[in-house]
């Protein structure tokens, strides 16, 4: 077996292992932030379990920290007594990035990790099998229902080689993109192993593995070595330590083979994560901002690493440069340094440990600027500007971009011998005054959770009917992004617990026009081209639409954690068999779908449009679990029922 079937096989409920196969694995660990767990909060607070049934459970803060209202502090509250209440870990606004605190302090070899959040597969890094997905699904992996999906494809990535100086993990991650696309990844776990493994530091494996989902994948997982325990070691959790690797003889449906000596360092430019150049083709680029943070590259090394470029030297004066240390660790350890010196003497702005610029919480580029950033996807609206051109860069570029004032690789600004400097070893500092443990069982008891003002109750449709007669609300082309359902930006997550009001700014960028017509056909369908919804877990691209009468997607085909959170609210959705299909439907057309309690079952739907005197055929090509859950209208309808 290869890694990704061990982890799988140690843990299976229901199924059987083969490509395609329903299967069914116990959960050891949920993570969610302030985004995701306001949903899981009310849906716990719904059904009152005694507790979490699985090992740990965590609510992190690291969204909506800016608070510029009082609805955020609201939702942290109402989560800070959820977790009191169901025996949750609670990590406090500004402790840091979830997945970065996750891989430090909780995640471990082998366990199944479910978040809820598409960079969850960052814990892959410390050989843990981490898949983002939708609150609902994670509420019911904590609630000890396991996780329900497709045994995936198994893709090897063989690293070999070593990283030159000035080129950096984030590098690794691009190329994987440039050889594969955003899609390369659909309906696969990519499994990294090889003999440049060992040379790559715990943050390294966390910046690739985090990029993983960027390729459209399920996950990606590293082997474990004595890398992987040395990092365990530092954070006082030795014992937690196994060694997790392939057989000699595992197999893997396909193998991508990267030499790592022979990368140059790498940007993706506006607007999509695969849209891969060298760095050296682009020093025309000049950015009014550079961000060196995100989930993807905050670590301490990469921090030191920007520095080291910066050291006595300045921030251009055209660019406004910032940094965002992972978490409280990291930026006590680049205190203690002199770290954070070198970069205030050199004009960048610190920022507290959270997303923040990532997804647009603070820093939105001005109209039609340019930003150099660290982060992971460039989607027009994903940091809260449609027109901003976002380039992802390692934090070595980054830095030295900032400097010059144009996009430019680290060695044509400064000698290797400054970035060799910098030590890869994991940090020792243990932090965890902002990292809440659960309660003991009697105190819970007692602990109601604490509802603001501005978290409404969530849509819930009623078991699926027979017949379905529905306006086209909109018509949409390939590869929209979440983002594009519904923006990031602090000024519209703000509102993410109030249901009516983040409504409002469904699809806003793409259509302005899109939520009155939806609200004038009652009942509407959407339809898509390829990869809808890739992108960000966020379900609330599920919940708006629900909220606004939304019965089916018709697309040609979906991102996967958005067809489950689809499901997991009821909305069907329904594929088109080929590209001519696709064609038929207009906006504005009437479409209507008889027989669906039997459609749903057998996975063939005929679509008619009475005015134009024809029907096309659609597939529903979902597990036999889903089609139940579309059955009752969706998880939702069947947990807050029970
Ligand atoms: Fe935060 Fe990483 Fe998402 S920084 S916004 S968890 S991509």
């Amino acid at each position: 077996m290869n890694l990704v079937e061990k982890i799988i096989h140690s843990h299976l409920m229901q199924g059987t292992m083969g490509l395609g196969n329903e299967i069914v694995v116990k959960v050891d660990q949920t993570l969610s932030h302030d985004l995701s767990s306001v949903v899981i909060g009310q849906i716990f607070d719904a059904v009152q379990p005694e507790g979490i049934k699985i090992e740990k459970s965590v609510f992190y803060c690291d969204h909506n920290v800016l608070c510029t209202a009082a609805e955020n502090s609201d939702d942290h509250y109402f989560l800070k007594t959820c977790a009191e209440r169901f025996g949750l870990f609670f990590s406090k606004p500004g402790n840091g990035i979830c997945h970065t605190i996750h891989c430090e302090r909780f995640a471990a070899p082998g366990k199944i990790i479910i978040g809820g959040d598409s960079h969850t597969p960052t814990s892959g890094a410390v050989s843990a099998l981490a898949i983002g997905s939708g609150g609902l699904t994670v509420a019911k992996a904590a609630l000890g229902d396991g996780f329900r999906f497709r045994m995936p494809k198994v893709i090897g990535v063989r690293l070999t080689g070593k990283l030159p100086t000035g080129v950096s993990a984030k590098d690794v991650a691009l190329e994987l993109l440039r050889l594969i696309s955003v899609k390369g990844g659909l309906g696969s776990i990519l499994e990294y192993h090889g003999d440049g493994v060992k040379n790559l530091s715990m943050t390294e494996r966390m910046t690739i593995a985090n990029m993983s989902i960027e390729t459209g994948a399920t996950s990606g997982v590293f082997v474990s070595d004595e890398v992987t325990e040395a990092f365990l070691i530092a954070q006082q959790r030795g014992d937690e330590y196994q060694p997790m690797y392939p057989d000699q003889d595992a197999a893997y449906d396909s193998l991508i083979e990267i030499n790592m000596s022979e990368l140059v360092p790498l940007t993706a430019c506006p607007h999509s994560p695969d849209n891969v150049v060298p760095v050296s083709q682009m020093t025309d680029v000049k950015p009014a901002s550079v961000f060196i943070g995100s989930c993807t590259n905050s670590s301490y090394a990469d921090i030191a690493r920007a520095a080291a470029i910066m050291k006595g030297k300045k921030v251009h004066s055209d660019v406004d440069c910032v940094v965002a240390p992972g978490s409280h660790p990291i930026m006590q350890k680049l205190l203690q340094d002199g770290v954070l010196d070198i970069l205030i003497q050199a004009g960048c702005r610190i920022l507290e440990c959270a997303c923040g610029p990532c997804i647009g919480v603070g820093q939105i580029p001005r109209n039609n600027g340019i930003s150099v950033r660290t982060s992971n996807r460039n989607f027009p609206g994903r940091c809260g500007s449609m027109d901003a051109g976002v380039y992802l860069v390692s934090p070595e570029t980054a830095a030295a971009t900032a400097v010059a004032g144009h996009m430019i690789q680290a060695l044509d600004l400064v000698d290797p011998a400054c970035l060799e400097a910098v030590s890869n070893e994991p940090i020792t500092i243990i932090n965890d005054s902002m990292l809440i443990p659960p309660l003991p069982y009697e105190e819970r008891r007692n602990v109601k959770p604490v509802y603001g003002p501005n978290i409404s109750e969530l849509p819930r449709r009623g078991p699926a009917y027979e017949r379905i007669q529905a306006g086209v609300g909109l018509r949409l082309g390939d590869n929209i992004t979440t983002d594009d359902i519904i923006p990031g930006g602090s000024s519209i997550l703000k509102f993410i617990s109030n249901i009516p009001a983040f409504a409002e700014y469904s699809f806003c960028y793409v259509d302005p026009d899109y939520v009155k017509r939806a609200k004038e056909l009652g009942h509407s369908i959407i339809v898509g081209g390829e990869n809808y919804g890739q992108g960000s877990s966020r379900e609330h691209a599920a919940i708006l639409p629900l909220f606004l009468g939304v019965d089916a997607v018709i697309a040609k085909s979906f991102a996967r954690i958005h067809k489950e959170n689809l499901i997991n609210f009821g909305i069907l959705p329904l594929q088109f068999p080929d590209d001519d299909t696709y064609q038929i439907p207009q906006q504005g057309d009437e479409l209507v779908i008889e027989n669906v309690l039997e459609s749903i079952k057998t996975g063939k739907f005929t679509v008619s449009i009475p005015a134009r005197g024809i029907s096309f055929p659609v597939i529903l090509d979902v597990s036999d679990g889903d089609k139940e859950l579309l059955l009752a209208g969706g998880a939702m309808n069947l947990m807050a029922g029970s």
